[in-house]
């Protein structure tokens, strides 16, 4: 042990309060990737300073020689792990009130530990610190990815105090950057207008993204950014780019403040509105986990790390895809019977899918789930719609080759309910005040952080499989924000811990749902793209992209979902035209091209297809089974974006081996006598590959079935002839 830390140490394990840190060595941090770096270096007062995010160094050593040039009175360096006091004017990541009222914490290093993981390409290093005050301990854990070039970091806030502490912001991650100027991009938009792209150059002073909906957090605002440094425009392929995202399925801020010495101070947590959280003597509090990467190769590199990161550790199933689907909803809503069911599958079947989904209206007796203002928490079959029950349309389903999903939305109930007669205590209320009811009027959310209402919704799906084990999916919905706060279950005192512990409740649930059911597929649904973030995706495999399934708008929605999130976990299916949202009206080739860029599946009522529709679906579907391994599994190429101005937009998805690729091309625009290029990326240069269109009855270009170099084909590209608005074609790449 490291001499001068010992009095520390020896403080720290004794349990008795620290008055003041030992000097420490000055020594360096340097957490790294096998294309990145985090360079941290412990000052002889102990402050734990951040000096790189970004391209690997691999002698950081000088660092403790750094000088700053800052006078005392101008705040601190930059800090590891900000906090509300000293000499700190940040906003902070950290901001308590200690047991004696004392607002201030100053953080020193105690300690820290790498050590390389069972699996040799994680690597965890834990930063241990201490107030020079009061006892309480913060520990930095960081996570090095090395091949996803990713970097996770959380923190651990421990209470050693006499006495309770209230904790006002714990930001799992602080990051301070430096470059010449800071390009923000983020997700925007709506319920059914969802990933959004959104890009910002920040000026001084601070910018927030954040959600405080608890509930369906991320229709809005995503807690995922990218930041592009030292230029004013966003790059697929060049410069420097670094991305973030944050696990967590509650309140989050991400917080951009560019200081005074042009800095910009990134925190990244859960949201501390309204979320005072207090901690009792002995406890401690562990923040959500901060994802971030580094790229040179603008948002495409920094893309792709993330989609490898997930599918390797991100995602419950990151390398099983979801079967194709036929989903009930658009085709059926709530009215159906049997019949109308098996019939669905007949046609399922017929086109090739691979599973049929029965989504909203299966279930509820007493309140029959006949429109969206009643049942939900009474998930018993419909005796009258499904007289013969579940298992008859599983088997049914089964019998036809196909697997079976179903739709639930746990998390809520109806005031219409047998759930809500027995237990209005269940609910998220203020007595005495108005209880906001949501969708239909009558939607209610169960309150999650009261341990009751988890065995509950554990229940819900547990009941569900043990009945029924044959179900290979679930869908999981939630259709409502949280309003109007107030638990029953916690004390009055610490109402606020409400929003935090909804969200742990949310994951013990899941955690105990993995546990017994590790195989079942489950989707994150909220009223479409309200749940897309890496909190949730630690327990499911996909989400539902968004309500609008209309193609065009799918363009921009799967794009921005793009940025952060690997197309296996984007359901996208392919819906009637007019569109039921938007009223656009696409031709189905355009829409099965669009749709097959992701998982693909289908929302309709397949008896008003006409034969010929049927027949251009199935080869469709026929040539996705082909390639879309490599949509589910490869690097993807973004080529343009769908909001270029020349209005053509593509995508290329290459094998890891390089020796396939599938390239998706658009036209959003009339082109009138342009013709459009599109360069493939990421191919390999000295490899020929064959070129062949899926997704058509007949060659149509001059280089259908011809063999182009890999350099040729990223140099130069190809220019299929899409000129009319909603033209599209898809090809195969193979290495000869
Ligand atoms: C909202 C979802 O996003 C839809 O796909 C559908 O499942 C409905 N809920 C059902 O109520």
């Amino acid at each position: 042990m490291n001499k001068t830390l010992k009095p520390l140490f020896a403080c720290l394990f004794s349990g008795l309060i620290c008055t003041g840190a030992a000097a420490a060595e000055p020594q360096v941090i340097n957490i790294k990737t096998d294309g990145s770096s985090m360079v941290m270096s412990v000052t002889s007062d102990g402050e734990v300073l951040f000096h790189h995010f970004g391209g690997r160094i691999d002698d950081a050593a000088p660092v403790t020689g750094i000088k700053s040039y800052r006078r005392t009175d101008h705040g601190t360096d930059n800090l590891a792990y900000s906090t509300m006091g000293g000499r700190n004017f940040r906003e902070p990541a950290l901001r308590v009130t200690h047991a004696d009222g004392d607002m201030n914490t100053e953080l020193r290093y105690v300690s820290h530990t790498t050590r390389t993981l069972a699996d040799t390409n994680v690597t965890r290093t834990v930063i241990k610190l201490t107030d020079t005050n009061q006892a309480l301990d913060v520990e930095l854990v960081y996570t090095a990815y090395a091949e996803e070039n990713v970097i996770t970091t959380h923190a651990v806030i421990r209470n050693r105090e006499k006495g309770s502490i209230v904790l006002h912001s714990f930001y799992s991650s602080s990051l301070p950057v430096k470059a010449r100027s800071y390009l923000l991009t983020h997700l925007y938009g709506a319920w059914a207008r969802e990933s959004q792209v959104d890009h910002t150059l920040l000026t001084h002073g601070s910018k927030s993204i954040e959600s405080r909906k608890q509930v369906r957090t991320t229709h809005t605002e995503n807690p995922a950014f990218m930041i592009t440094l030292d230029s004013e425009s966003f790059d697929e392929n060049y410069g420097e780019v670094i991305a973030g995202a944050l696990a967590w399925s509650g309140n989050f801020r991400l917080n951009f403040e560019v200081d005074e010495f042009n800095v910009l101070n990134i925190l990244a947590g859960a949201n501390p509105y309204a979320s005072d959280y207090t901690l009792g003597e002995g406890e401690s509090f562990t923040t959500p986990e901060m994802i971030y990467t580094y790229s040179s190769e603008g948002a495409g590199g920094a893309s792709r790390n993330l989609h490898d990161w997930a599918r390797n550790y991100g995602v419950w199933h990151g390398h099983v895809p979801t079967p194709t689907l036929l989903n009930s909803w658009e085709g059926a809503a709530f009215s159906f019977d049997a019949k109308t069911l098996t019939d669905m599958i007949d046609d399922a079947a017929a086109m090739g899918l691979e599973m049929f989904v029965l989504d909203d209206g299966w279930f509820g007796n007493k309140y029959p789930r006949n429109n969206d203002k009643a049942g939900l928490g009474d998930w018993e079959v419909n005796r009258e719609k499904l007289p013969e029950g579940i298992d008859h349309i599983a088997s049914y389903a089964h019998d036809k080759g196909l697997k079976f999903g179903i739709w639930i939305e746990p998390e809520m109930t109806n005031s219409k309910s047998e759930l809500f007669e027995k237990h209005p205590e269940w609910v998220i209320q203020q007595p005495h005040r108005e209880m906001h009811k949501g969708r239909g009027g009558t939607q209610l959310v169960l309150d999650l952080s009261n341990p009751e209402v988890q065995e509950f919704v554990f229940g819900v799906v547990d009941k569900l499989m043990t009945a029924h084990p044959e179900i290979a999916y679930i869908k999981w919905d939630a259709n409502r924000c949280a309003n109007s706060i107030g638990s029953a279950f916690q004390r009055p005192d610490e109402q606020s811990h409400f929003w935090i512990e909804y969200t742990q409740g949310l994951y013990k649930v899941m955690e105990r749902i993995r546990a017994k059911y590790p195989d079942v597929l489950i989707q994150s649904c909220a009223s479409g793209g309200g749940r897309v973030e890496y909190g949730a995706l630690r327990y499911f495999d996909e989400v539902w992209t968004s309500d609008n399934t209309e193609a065009l708008s799918r363009t921009r929605i799967q794009y921005g979902t793009s940025l952060f999130f690997p197309a296996l976990v984007m359901g996208s299916h392919v819906s009637v035209t007019p569109n039921l949202q938007t009223g656009n009206s696409t031709p189905l080739k355009f829409r099965f091209d669009i749709a097959c860029a992701g998982r693909l599946g289908m929302e309709l009522q397949p008896k008003h297809m006409t034969e010929e529709e049927r027949a251009e679906a199935r080869r469709a579907i026929a040539d996705y089974k082909e390639y879309r391994d490599i949509v589910m599994q490869g690097d993807l190429y973004r080529i343009g974006s769908p909001y270029d101005e020349n209005g053509c937009y593509g995508l290329a998805y290459v094998s890891k081996d390089k020796r396939r690729a599938v390239v998706f091309t658009y036209c959003l625009l009339y082109q009138s006598r342009t013709v459009p290029q599109f360069r493939i990326r990421g191919l390999d240069p000295d490899t020929r590959y064959t070129v062949r269109e899926m997704n058509t009855e007949e060659p149509r270009f001059w280089f259908d079935g011809g063999t182009f170099s890999g350099e040729l084909l990223s140099r130069m590209g190809l220019n299929p002839k899409l000129s009319r608005i909603y033209d599209s074609a898809v090809f195969l790449l193979e290495a000869r």
